[in-house]
Protein backbone atom coordinates (compact mmCIF):
# COMPACT_ATOMS: atom_id res chain seq x y z
CA UNK A 1 0.00 0.00 0.00
CA UNK A 2 1.39 3.42 -0.99
CA UNK A 3 1.15 6.20 1.79
CA UNK A 4 0.44 9.65 0.91
CA UNK A 5 3.44 11.52 1.38
CA UNK A 6 1.09 14.36 3.99
CA UNK A 7 0.42 10.98 5.66
CA UNK A 8 3.22 10.51 8.80
CA UNK A 9 4.31 8.00 10.39
CA UNK A 10 3.17 6.67 13.84
CA UNK A 11 6.55 7.48 15.09
CA UNK A 12 7.11 10.43 13.70
CA UNK A 13 3.59 11.93 14.67
CA UNK A 14 4.79 11.10 18.49
CA UNK A 15 8.30 12.95 17.56
CA UNK A 16 6.73 16.21 16.69
CA UNK A 17 4.16 16.23 18.96
CA UNK A 18 6.46 15.26 22.51
CA UNK A 19 8.74 18.57 20.85
CA UNK A 20 5.62 20.60 20.79
CA UNK A 21 4.39 19.42 24.06
CA UNK A 22 8.06 20.51 25.53
CA UNK A 23 7.99 23.62 24.00
CA UNK A 24 4.49 24.69 25.53
CA UNK A 25 5.16 22.92 28.97
CA UNK A 26 8.35 25.07 29.27
CA UNK A 27 6.85 28.04 27.70
CA UNK A 28 3.81 27.50 30.64
CA UNK A 29 6.58 26.04 33.55
CA UNK A 30 9.09 28.94 32.94
CA UNK A 31 6.82 32.24 32.34
CA UNK A 32 7.55 33.93 35.18
CA UNK A 33 11.00 34.45 33.98
CA UNK A 34 9.77 36.31 30.13
CA UNK A 35 8.61 39.18 29.74
CA UNK A 36 4.83 39.81 29.75
CA UNK A 37 4.98 41.34 26.31
CA UNK A 38 8.07 42.12 23.83
CA UNK A 39 6.41 43.54 20.04
CA UNK A 40 8.19 44.65 16.81
CA UNK A 41 7.68 47.18 14.16
CA UNK A 42 5.98 45.39 11.12
CA UNK A 43 9.00 46.54 9.59
CA UNK A 44 11.31 44.60 11.07
CA UNK A 45 8.83 41.46 11.94
CA UNK A 46 8.15 41.53 8.40
CA UNK A 47 11.81 40.69 7.05
CA UNK A 48 12.11 37.65 9.49
CA UNK A 49 9.45 35.46 7.45
CA UNK A 50 9.98 34.01 4.35
CA UNK A 51 7.37 35.80 2.25
CA UNK A 52 6.75 32.72 -0.72
CA UNK A 53 5.68 29.30 0.61
CA UNK A 54 8.07 26.60 -0.14
CA UNK A 55 7.88 24.05 -2.91
CA UNK A 56 9.58 21.28 -0.86
CA UNK A 57 9.13 20.72 2.51
CA UNK A 58 11.19 22.34 5.24
CA UNK A 59 12.64 20.05 8.00
CA UNK A 60 10.34 20.75 11.40
CA UNK A 61 13.53 21.95 13.95
CA UNK A 62 13.92 24.61 11.38
CA UNK A 63 10.33 25.55 11.31
CA UNK A 64 10.14 25.49 15.25
CA UNK A 65 13.80 27.25 14.96
CA UNK A 66 12.62 30.12 13.06
CA UNK A 67 9.05 30.29 15.21
CA UNK A 68 11.59 30.49 18.14
CA UNK A 69 13.32 33.65 17.10
CA UNK A 70 10.59 35.67 14.91
CA UNK A 71 7.25 34.57 16.18
CA UNK A 72 6.89 33.03 19.76
CA UNK A 73 9.13 36.08 21.21
CA UNK A 74 6.55 38.76 20.10
CA UNK A 75 3.26 38.54 22.07
CA UNK A 76 1.72 39.49 25.08
CA UNK A 77 2.13 36.99 27.41
CA UNK A 78 -1.85 36.28 28.66
CA UNK A 79 -1.08 33.34 31.31
CA UNK A 80 1.91 36.24 32.43
CA UNK A 81 1.48 36.15 36.38
CA UNK A 82 1.94 40.14 35.46
CA UNK A 83 -0.47 40.51 33.05
CA UNK A 84 -3.12 42.39 34.09
CA UNK A 85 -4.26 44.68 31.24
CA UNK A 86 -7.57 44.08 29.47
CA UNK A 87 -9.20 40.86 30.34
CA UNK A 88 -6.61 38.33 30.33
CA UNK A 89 -6.88 34.80 29.73
CA UNK A 90 -5.02 32.21 31.70
CA UNK A 91 -5.47 28.63 30.27
CA UNK A 92 -5.40 25.63 32.34
CA UNK A 93 -3.10 23.27 30.81
CA UNK A 94 -5.67 20.07 30.74
CA UNK A 95 -7.74 22.80 28.53
CA UNK A 96 -4.81 23.29 26.58
CA UNK A 97 -4.78 19.52 25.75
CA UNK A 98 -8.25 19.35 25.37
CA UNK A 99 -8.03 21.35 22.42
CA UNK A 100 -5.12 19.61 21.15
CA UNK A 101 -7.72 16.29 21.09
CA UNK A 102 -10.24 18.70 19.72
CA UNK A 103 -7.73 19.42 16.58
CA UNK A 104 -6.16 15.80 16.84
CA UNK A 105 -9.39 14.11 16.11
CA UNK A 106 -10.83 16.56 13.94
CA UNK A 107 -14.00 16.25 14.72
CA UNK A 108 -16.87 18.23 13.03
CA UNK A 109 -19.23 19.33 15.64
CA UNK A 110 -22.03 20.84 13.45
CA UNK A 111 -24.38 18.39 13.53
CA UNK A 112 -25.26 15.29 15.26
CA UNK A 113 -25.14 12.19 13.32
CA UNK A 114 -21.12 12.67 12.31
CA UNK A 115 -19.93 13.96 16.17
CA UNK A 116 -22.08 12.15 18.59
CA UNK A 117 -19.75 11.66 21.23
CA UNK A 118 -18.23 15.31 21.31
CA UNK A 119 -22.02 16.95 20.66
CA UNK A 120 -22.77 14.92 24.24
CA UNK A 121 -20.00 16.64 25.66
CA UNK A 122 -20.93 20.07 24.45
CA UNK A 123 -24.60 19.12 26.10
CA UNK A 124 -23.21 18.40 29.45
CA UNK A 125 -20.84 21.58 29.46
CA UNK A 126 -23.54 23.66 28.73
CA UNK A 127 -25.33 21.83 31.39
CA UNK A 128 -23.13 22.57 34.00
CA UNK A 129 -22.78 26.55 32.68
CA UNK A 130 -26.97 26.40 32.94
CA UNK A 131 -26.98 24.78 36.68
CA UNK A 132 -23.90 26.96 37.60
CA UNK A 133 -26.23 29.97 36.46
CA UNK A 134 -29.53 28.55 37.78
CA UNK A 135 -31.35 28.80 34.50
CA UNK A 136 -34.54 26.34 33.96
CA UNK A 137 -33.99 23.37 32.36
CA UNK A 138 -35.87 24.31 28.75
CA UNK A 139 -32.65 26.60 27.96
CA UNK A 140 -30.21 25.71 25.72
CA UNK A 141 -27.47 27.04 23.64
CA UNK A 142 -24.12 27.12 21.90
CA UNK A 143 -20.44 27.49 22.30
CA UNK A 144 -18.95 29.86 20.39
CA UNK A 145 -15.72 31.84 18.93
CA UNK A 146 -16.29 34.27 22.04
CA UNK A 147 -18.19 36.78 23.92
CA UNK A 148 -18.66 39.06 20.83
CA UNK A 149 -20.36 36.12 18.56
CA UNK A 150 -22.40 34.77 21.76
CA UNK A 151 -23.70 38.25 22.05
CA UNK A 152 -24.48 38.68 18.29
CA UNK A 153 -26.08 35.55 18.20
CA UNK A 154 -28.57 37.07 21.17
CA UNK A 155 -29.20 39.82 19.17
CA UNK A 156 -29.83 37.35 16.14
CA UNK A 157 -32.06 35.09 17.97
CA UNK A 158 -34.24 38.66 19.90
CA UNK A 159 -34.34 40.31 16.61
CA UNK A 160 -36.13 37.19 14.57
CA UNK A 161 -37.93 36.73 17.61
CA UNK A 162 -39.48 40.61 17.63
CA UNK A 163 -40.03 39.96 13.64
CA UNK A 164 -41.91 37.02 13.75
CA UNK A 165 -44.13 38.96 16.53
CA UNK A 166 -44.75 41.64 13.09
CA UNK A 167 -41.93 44.01 13.73
CA UNK A 168 -40.82 45.91 11.32
CA UNK A 169 -36.73 45.97 11.17
CA UNK A 170 -37.07 49.40 10.52
CA UNK A 171 -38.84 50.39 13.92
CA UNK A 172 -37.21 48.28 16.06
CA UNK A 173 -35.25 49.18 18.78
CA UNK A 174 -32.27 48.13 21.23
CA UNK A 175 -31.64 49.73 24.86
CA UNK A 176 -28.26 49.19 26.17
CA UNK A 177 -25.62 51.16 28.11
CA UNK A 178 -22.54 53.39 27.30
CA UNK A 179 -20.34 50.68 29.36
CA UNK A 180 -21.72 47.66 27.74
CA UNK A 181 -19.10 46.02 25.43
CA UNK A 182 -18.64 47.22 22.15
CA UNK A 183 -19.67 44.05 20.32
CA UNK A 184 -23.41 44.68 21.57
CA UNK A 185 -23.77 47.62 19.38
CA UNK A 186 -21.84 45.94 16.61
CA UNK A 187 -24.14 42.93 16.91
CA UNK A 188 -27.21 45.28 16.11
CA UNK A 189 -24.78 46.70 13.06
CA UNK A 190 -24.52 43.42 11.92
CA UNK A 191 -28.12 42.27 12.55
CA UNK A 192 -29.15 45.28 10.50
CA UNK A 193 -30.70 47.11 13.63
CA UNK A 194 -30.80 50.72 12.04
CA UNK A 195 -27.81 52.24 14.03
CA UNK A 196 -29.86 55.66 15.31
CA UNK A 197 -32.55 52.74 16.92
CA UNK A 198 -29.41 51.86 19.27
CA UNK A 199 -30.20 53.73 22.67
CA UNK A 200 -27.37 53.97 25.34
CA UNK A 201 -29.27 54.73 28.22
CA UNK A 202 -28.48 56.76 31.54
CA UNK A 203 -25.99 55.24 33.92
CA UNK A 204 -25.57 55.60 37.63
CA UNK A 205 -22.72 57.04 39.69
CA UNK A 206 -21.50 53.10 39.70
CA UNK A 207 -21.94 53.16 35.77
CA UNK A 208 -25.09 50.72 35.85
CA UNK A 209 -28.34 51.73 33.73
CA UNK A 210 -31.15 53.48 35.82
CA UNK A 211 -33.72 51.57 35.37
CA UNK A 212 -36.16 54.32 35.64
CA UNK A 213 -34.21 56.05 32.62
CA UNK A 214 -34.41 52.43 30.88
CA UNK A 215 -38.51 52.81 31.19
CA UNK A 216 -38.39 56.50 30.19
CA UNK A 217 -36.43 55.57 26.95
CA UNK A 218 -38.75 52.67 26.04
CA UNK A 219 -41.78 54.84 26.55
CA UNK A 220 -40.52 57.64 24.43
CA UNK A 221 -39.77 55.07 21.58
CA UNK A 222 -43.10 53.64 22.19
CA UNK A 223 -44.86 57.18 21.83
CA UNK A 224 -42.89 57.52 18.38
CA UNK A 225 -44.09 54.28 17.20
CA UNK A 226 -40.90 52.26 17.58
CA UNK A 227 -40.88 48.61 18.74
CA UNK A 228 -38.29 48.88 21.42
CA UNK A 229 -37.40 44.61 21.71
CA UNK A 230 -34.69 44.11 23.73
CA UNK A 231 -32.59 45.54 27.01
CA UNK A 232 -29.37 44.09 26.95
CA UNK A 233 -27.83 44.47 30.44
CA UNK A 234 -23.88 43.91 31.78
CA UNK A 235 -23.28 41.50 34.72
CA UNK A 236 -19.67 43.05 34.77
CA UNK A 237 -18.75 46.00 32.41
CA UNK A 238 -15.51 45.33 30.74
CA UNK A 239 -14.57 48.73 32.27
CA UNK A 240 -15.27 48.50 35.67
CA UNK A 241 -16.98 45.21 36.53
CA UNK A 242 -20.00 46.64 37.19
CA UNK A 243 -23.49 45.36 37.18
CA UNK A 244 -26.59 46.58 35.77
CA UNK A 245 -29.95 46.07 38.79
CA UNK A 246 -30.42 42.78 37.23
CA UNK A 247 -33.53 41.78 39.30
CA UNK A 248 -35.22 45.28 38.64
CA UNK A 249 -34.41 45.77 34.94
CA UNK A 250 -35.58 41.89 34.33
CA UNK A 251 -38.85 42.61 36.04
CA UNK A 252 -39.22 44.95 34.02
CA UNK A 253 -38.65 43.36 30.71
CA UNK A 254 -41.44 40.33 31.98
CA UNK A 255 -43.70 43.38 32.45
CA UNK A 256 -42.75 44.94 28.64
CA UNK A 257 -42.68 42.08 27.24
CA UNK A 258 -38.94 43.22 25.91
CA UNK A 259 -35.76 40.15 25.37
CA UNK A 260 -33.61 40.91 28.55
CA UNK A 261 -30.08 39.91 27.29
CA UNK A 262 -27.42 39.58 29.51
CA UNK A 263 -23.57 40.15 28.90
CA UNK A 264 -21.70 38.03 31.75
CA UNK A 265 -19.11 37.02 29.35
CA UNK A 266 -16.15 38.13 32.10
CA UNK A 267 -17.64 38.35 35.33
CA UNK A 268 -20.06 35.02 34.87
CA UNK A 269 -18.47 32.69 36.33
CA UNK A 270 -17.91 34.54 38.87
CA UNK A 271 -21.24 32.74 39.99
CA UNK A 272 -19.11 29.26 41.07
CA UNK A 273 -18.30 31.65 44.48
CA UNK A 274 -20.86 32.37 46.85
CA UNK A 275 -19.80 35.86 46.54
CA UNK A 276 -19.87 36.09 43.04
CA UNK A 277 -23.50 34.48 42.75
CA UNK A 278 -24.85 37.35 45.39
CA UNK A 279 -23.36 40.16 43.18
CA UNK A 280 -24.97 38.40 40.14
CA UNK A 281 -28.52 37.59 41.60
CA UNK A 282 -30.89 38.10 38.56
CA UNK A 283 -28.62 36.49 36.26
CA UNK A 284 -31.09 33.34 36.24
CA UNK A 285 -33.82 35.29 34.44
CA UNK A 286 -31.75 36.34 31.31
CA UNK A 287 -33.74 35.46 27.92
CA UNK A 288 -30.41 34.83 26.91
CA UNK A 289 -27.04 35.30 28.55
CA UNK A 290 -23.07 35.34 27.36
CA UNK A 291 -20.25 33.73 28.86
CA UNK A 292 -16.55 33.57 27.88
CA UNK A 293 -14.88 30.53 28.88
CA UNK A 294 -12.23 31.89 27.79
CA UNK A 295 -11.94 34.79 30.15
CA UNK A 296 -12.55 33.07 33.93
CA UNK A 297 -13.29 29.86 33.58
CA UNK A 298 -9.14 29.51 32.41
CA UNK A 299 -9.55 27.75 28.85
CA UNK A 300 -7.53 29.22 25.46
CA UNK A 301 -9.09 31.19 22.76
CA UNK A 302 -11.60 30.93 21.16
CA UNK A 303 -14.52 29.98 23.49
CA UNK A 304 -17.71 31.90 24.25
CA UNK A 305 -21.25 30.46 24.96
CA UNK A 306 -24.56 31.72 24.57
CA UNK A 307 -27.38 30.20 26.64
CA UNK A 308 -31.15 31.13 26.01
CA UNK A 309 -33.73 30.15 28.22
CA UNK A 310 -36.15 28.91 25.07
CA UNK A 311 -33.97 27.35 23.14
CA UNK A 312 -36.32 26.59 20.54
CA UNK A 313 -36.17 30.52 19.82
CA UNK A 314 -32.73 29.85 19.03
CA UNK A 315 -33.50 27.37 16.76
CA UNK A 316 -35.92 29.41 14.96
CA UNK A 317 -33.54 31.78 14.35
CA UNK A 318 -30.61 29.94 12.85
CA UNK A 319 -32.04 26.36 11.78
CA UNK A 320 -32.04 25.90 7.89
CA UNK A 321 -31.53 22.43 6.06
CA UNK A 322 -30.24 22.23 2.79
CA UNK A 323 -30.84 19.36 0.83
CA UNK A 324 -26.91 17.99 0.87
CA UNK A 325 -27.36 17.83 4.82
CA UNK A 326 -30.69 15.48 4.80
CA UNK A 327 -28.43 12.48 5.77
CA UNK A 328 -27.43 14.61 9.44
CA UNK A 329 -30.92 15.39 10.57
CA UNK A 330 -30.26 15.03 14.43
CA UNK A 331 -32.92 12.27 16.12
CA UNK A 332 -35.48 13.09 19.08
CA UNK A 333 -33.56 14.55 21.83
CA UNK A 334 -30.25 15.25 19.55
CA UNK A 335 -28.50 18.39 18.64
CA UNK A 336 -27.02 19.77 15.72
CA UNK A 337 -25.25 22.93 17.23
CA UNK A 338 -25.74 24.63 13.18
CA UNK A 339 -28.86 25.44 13.87
CA UNK A 340 -27.67 27.78 16.82
CA UNK A 341 -25.44 29.31 15.18
CA UNK A 342 -23.88 30.80 11.90
CA UNK A 343 -21.23 28.45 12.01
CA UNK A 344 -21.51 24.89 9.99
CA UNK A 345 -18.17 23.40 10.42
CA UNK A 346 -16.92 24.27 13.71
CA UNK A 347 -14.82 22.42 15.82
CA UNK A 348 -15.09 20.97 19.45
CA UNK A 349 -14.91 23.78 21.93
CA UNK A 350 -16.62 21.53 25.08
CA UNK A 351 -13.98 19.38 25.02
CA UNK A 352 -11.12 21.82 26.57
CA UNK A 353 -13.62 22.95 28.92
CA UNK A 354 -15.19 19.41 29.78
CA UNK A 355 -11.32 18.25 30.72
CA UNK A 356 -10.17 20.94 32.21
CA UNK A 357 -13.15 21.03 34.78
CA UNK A 358 -13.35 17.55 35.49
CA UNK A 359 -9.62 17.23 35.83
CA UNK A 360 -9.27 20.51 38.53
CA UNK A 361 -13.07 20.32 39.87
CA UNK A 362 -15.33 22.98 40.32
CA UNK A 363 -13.71 23.47 43.97
CA UNK A 364 -10.79 24.75 42.77
CA UNK A 365 -12.00 26.66 39.69
CA UNK A 366 -13.97 28.55 42.09
CA UNK A 367 -11.13 29.03 44.37
CA UNK A 368 -8.96 30.57 41.86
CA UNK A 369 -11.49 32.60 40.86
CA UNK A 370 -12.55 33.95 44.53
CA UNK A 371 -8.85 34.57 44.62
CA UNK A 372 -8.97 36.47 41.54
CA UNK A 373 -11.30 38.98 43.88
CA UNK A 374 -9.20 38.93 46.40
CA UNK A 375 -6.42 40.36 44.56
CA UNK A 376 -8.43 43.27 43.06
CA UNK A 377 -9.49 44.15 46.68
CA UNK A 378 -5.69 44.18 48.29
CA UNK A 379 -4.94 46.06 44.79
CA UNK A 380 -8.02 48.87 45.46
CA UNK A 381 -6.49 49.05 49.56
CA UNK A 382 -2.98 49.88 48.58
CA UNK A 383 -4.25 52.48 46.78
CA UNK A 384 -6.38 53.62 49.33
CA UNK A 385 -3.99 53.34 51.92
CA UNK A 386 -1.22 55.93 49.56
CA UNK A 387 -1.95 59.92 49.52
CA UNK A 388 -0.84 60.14 45.64
CA UNK A 389 -3.32 58.09 44.28
CA UNK A 390 -7.27 57.44 44.15
CA UNK A 391 -9.70 54.69 43.35
CA UNK A 392 -11.73 55.56 40.61
CA UNK A 393 -13.93 52.37 40.53
CA UNK A 394 -13.57 50.16 43.22
CA UNK A 395 -12.71 46.16 43.04
CA UNK A 396 -15.32 45.05 41.35
CA UNK A 397 -14.84 41.15 40.50
CA UNK A 398 -10.96 41.32 39.27
CA UNK A 399 -11.08 44.85 38.08
CA UNK A 400 -9.75 48.15 39.67
CA UNK A 401 -9.63 51.49 37.91
CA UNK A 402 -7.43 54.26 39.62
CA UNK A 403 -5.01 57.07 38.72
CA UNK A 404 -2.41 58.99 40.40
CA UNK A 405 -4.01 62.44 42.07
CA UNK A 406 -4.19 65.70 40.84
CA UNK A 407 -1.52 68.29 42.62
CA UNK A 408 -0.94 72.12 42.83
CA UNK A 409 -4.14 72.80 40.56
CA UNK A 410 -2.64 70.30 37.65
CA UNK A 411 -5.48 70.61 35.25
CA UNK A 412 -7.18 67.24 34.05
CA UNK A 413 -4.97 67.43 30.44
CA UNK A 414 -1.56 67.16 32.73
CA UNK A 415 -3.11 64.98 35.15
CA UNK A 416 -4.48 62.28 32.09
CA UNK A 417 -1.05 63.02 30.50
CA UNK A 418 0.82 61.90 34.07
CA UNK A 419 -1.26 58.77 34.19
CA UNK A 420 -0.34 57.92 30.51
CA UNK A 421 2.67 58.15 31.03
CA UNK A 422 2.59 56.26 34.31
CA UNK A 423 1.10 53.45 32.19
CA UNK A 424 3.91 53.52 29.63
CA UNK A 425 6.97 53.46 32.28
CA UNK A 426 5.23 50.29 34.20
CA UNK A 427 4.55 48.52 30.82
CA UNK A 428 8.43 49.44 29.70
CA UNK A 429 9.33 47.44 32.47
CA UNK A 430 8.93 44.54 31.34
CA UNK A 431 7.08 42.86 34.69
CA UNK A 432 3.53 43.95 34.07
CA UNK A 433 1.09 44.43 31.74
CA UNK A 434 -1.60 47.11 32.65
CA UNK A 435 -3.95 49.12 30.34
CA UNK A 436 -6.52 51.96 30.62
CA UNK A 437 -9.76 53.23 30.25
CA UNK A 438 -11.56 56.64 30.21
CA UNK A 439 -14.05 56.61 32.88
CA UNK A 440 -16.54 59.85 32.63
CA UNK A 441 -13.81 60.93 30.33
CA UNK A 442 -11.21 60.90 32.68
CA UNK A 443 -8.09 58.88 32.37
CA UNK A 444 -8.05 56.04 34.30
CA UNK A 445 -5.15 53.11 34.99
CA UNK A 446 -6.80 49.85 35.32
CA UNK A 447 -5.97 46.29 36.17
CA UNK A 448 -7.93 42.85 35.89
CA UNK A 449 -6.36 40.47 38.29
CA UNK A 450 -8.40 37.41 36.40
CA UNK A 451 -4.89 35.09 35.61
CA UNK A 452 -4.23 31.99 38.47
CA UNK A 453 -0.53 32.47 38.08
CA UNK A 454 -0.82 36.13 39.42
CA UNK A 455 -0.27 36.29 43.36
CA UNK A 456 -0.68 38.89 46.40
CA UNK A 457 2.95 39.39 46.23
CA UNK A 458 2.85 40.36 42.29
CA UNK A 459 0.04 43.04 43.57
CA UNK A 460 2.18 44.59 46.10
CA UNK A 461 5.20 44.38 43.21
CA UNK A 462 2.67 46.08 40.76
CA UNK A 463 1.47 49.05 42.88
CA UNK A 464 5.30 48.92 44.15
CA UNK A 465 6.37 49.85 39.78
CA UNK A 466 3.18 51.93 39.51
CA UNK A 467 4.57 54.25 42.59
CA UNK A 468 8.19 54.44 41.27
CA UNK A 469 6.54 54.91 38.04
CA UNK A 470 4.62 58.29 39.37
CA UNK A 471 7.85 59.34 41.54
CA UNK A 472 10.06 59.52 38.33
CA UNK A 473 7.34 61.33 36.43
CA UNK A 474 7.16 63.79 39.29
CA UNK A 475 11.08 64.29 39.24
CA UNK A 476 11.72 63.90 35.68
CA UNK A 477 13.00 67.24 34.19
CA UNK A 478 10.86 69.57 32.44
C1 LIG B 1 -18.44 42.14 29.01
C2 LIG B 1 -17.83 41.65 27.72
N1 LIG B 1 -18.63 41.29 26.71
C3 LIG B 1 -18.13 40.86 25.53
C4 LIG B 1 -16.77 40.78 25.33
C5 LIG B 1 -16.26 40.32 24.01
O1 LIG B 1 -15.78 39.02 24.12
P1 LIG B 1 -14.75 38.40 23.08
O2 LIG B 1 -13.53 39.26 23.12
O3 LIG B 1 -14.54 37.02 23.61
O4 LIG B 1 -15.40 38.40 21.75
C6 LIG B 1 -15.90 41.15 26.36
C7 LIG B 1 -14.45 41.10 26.17
O5 LIG B 1 -13.67 41.54 26.97
C8 LIG B 1 -16.44 41.59 27.60
O6 LIG B 1 -15.66 41.96 28.62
Amino acid sequence: MTRSPLDLDQETMRRLGHRVADIVSEHLGTIRKEPVIASLPRAELGRALARSAPRHGVDFEELISTLQQSVFPYHAREPHPGFLAYVPSCPRFPAVLGDWLASGYNFFAGVWPVAAGPNEVEIVVLDWFREWMGMPPTSGGILTTGGSAANLAAVVAARHAAIEAGGDISRLTIFTSEQAHSSVTRAAWIAGIPRENIRLVAMDEQYRIVTDELERAVAADRAARCTPFMVVASAGTTNTGAVDPLQEIADYCVAEKLWLHIDAAYAGFAALTSKGKTKLSGIERADSLTLDPHKWLFVPFECGCLLVRDTAKLTSAFRIMPEYLTDVQPGEEEVNFADRGEQLTRYSRALKIWLSVNYFGTDAIGRAIEMAMERAMLLEMLVRESADFEVLSPAQFGIVCFRARAVDGEDARALDALNERINSRVVSGGRYLISSTRLRGAYSLRMCTLGFRTTMDDIRGLFAAIEEALAAERHRPG
